[in-house]
């Protein structure tokens, strides 16, 4: 963290971070690419946050490429990767944590219990390490957006929270370093996931036709004009959401 404030201090103009834990993909080659376009300076930072893992077996198996991640920093005009040291960002065991005790429980926060404080304390720490100007979040994660949105009202942080819209193979699907585990007819099999979520009428009725498709529906929810779903498929979390209004 001293090493990273030495830089930021030498940084001149705005400075944009673009928080990942690495597995880069074209969605965040595209935030990368968000923040090169608006600021003078971009960091990226790449760490596996043990504490928004509920799931130990689902934490041993997050991939972490490290080579191809920071050539794919290096190729969309990063300036600076941060290799946030475990022991150093949670030197207080963890027992300082972020918790928000609405939005946090349910979607997402129900089947995950204690993940969005693992997420949210990491995205403080790092946003009160770096003091970044503006921070770019993917739309995928529309509740993790919303909630590190409304952490940076409550606390008053600098930090301006830039959304960025989620990134879409040909077939739909959203981009996520999950959909490398599925196999390649899982992975065809998945472009059905956003096809339904998109024409059903209602909610429910999108949650049937997941079933039928065969997908293991967790939750889907229309909330504030996005319809939010997550599925488990071959044994894989995936999570979408879209706009019900466009
Ligand atoms: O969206 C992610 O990759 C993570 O939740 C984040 C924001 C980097 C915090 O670990």
């Amino acid at each position: 963290v001293g090493e990273l404030r030495a830089w930021r201090a030498r940084a001149t103009g705005p400075v944009g971070f673009v928080p990942t834990m690495g597995a880069l993909h074209a969605g965040h080659a595209a935030l990368i690419a968000r923040a090169r376009a608006e600021c003078a300076s971009v960091v990226v930072s790449i760490f596996v946050n043990p504490t928004q893992f509920n799931d130990a077996t689902d934490l041993a198996a997050y991939p972490q490429p490290l080579q191809a991640d920071l050539g794919l920093c290096r190729a969309t005009g990063a300036d600076a990767v941060w290799l946030p040291d475990r022991g150093e960002l949670y030197a207080d065991g963890y027992h300082y944590r972020v918790v928000e005790d609405d939005l946090a429980n349910i979607l997402e926060g129900a089947s995950r219990p204690g993940h969005f404080s693992g997420v949210l304390t990491v995205v403080l720490k790092l946003l009160l390490a770096l003091e970044p100007d503006c921070a770019y979040f993917g739309e995928k994660d529309w509740q993790q957006l919303q909630l590190v949105r409304g952490m940076a009202q409550a606390f008053f942080l600098r930090t301006a929270i830039i959304a960025c819209p989620t990134v879409r193979d040909a077939d739909g699907l959203a981009l996520s370093s999950r959909n490398a585990r599925l196999s390649p007819a899982g992975r065809r099999q998945a472009a059905q996931f956003p096809r339904l979520l998109r024409a059903a009428a209602d909610a429910e009725t999108a949650r049937s036709e997941l079933e039928a498709a065969g997908f293991l529906v967790d939750y889907v929810a229309d909330r504030d004009n996005r319809r939010l779903a997550a599925i488990i498929h071959e044994g894989v979390r995936l999570i979408d959401n879209l706009m019900t209004n466009d």
